[in-house]
């Protein structure tokens, strides 16, 4: 299950993103918003890291203006390694090295076809492990107030 979320800045990259994961084949949930009036983007960042921190959702995909103020939230949650990603490669490092279990999109900067491509970079790549899962250990430390 991948859940989606946005503010009013990323509401028709998220409508495009829920037509690719029907086309993909996949379920997903959206978690909002669903209209075009403003509204504030950590209430749906926060809906959509928690559900996936909490195990409710595999993978969490948020699309705000910018990008910049859903990973700020979506990485306060515990567990949650959200990466703003602007090309294709880093979508794939994303995941091959970070396993990062949400991607933020910036729906204002990003032209819809180069979107599309991101996430399905994200979604195919597989996560390398080895030394990089070493790393991802030493930021869940940093969740626990230690690092060593
Ligand atoms: C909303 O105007 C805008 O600030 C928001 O979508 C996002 O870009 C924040 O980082």
């Amino acid at each position: 299950m991948i859940v989606l979320g946005s503010d009013h800045g990323g509401l028709e990259l998220k409508e495009e993103i829920k037509s690719l994961l029907g086309e993909m084949g996949l379920p997903c949930e959206d978690l909002g918003t669903n209209g075009s009036e403003s509204v504030d983007y950590p209430e749906f960042g926060e809906r959509v890291a928690r559900r996936v921190s909490e195990g409710g959702a595999e993978k969490g995909i948020l699309v705000c203006g910018t990008g910049i103020g859903m990973s700020i939230v979506a990485n306060k949650i515990p567990g949650i390694r959200a990466a703003l990603v602007t090309d294709t490669f880093m979508a794939r490092m994303a995941k091959e090295h970070n396993n990062a279990n949400i991607l933020v999109l910036g729906g204002r900067v990003l032209e819809i076809s180069l979107a599309r491509e991101m996430v399905r970079t994200w979604l195919e790549a597989t996560f390398e492990g080895g030394r990089h899962q070493g790393r991802l250990d030493k930021i869940a430390a940093l969740e626990d107030g230690c690092c060593k």
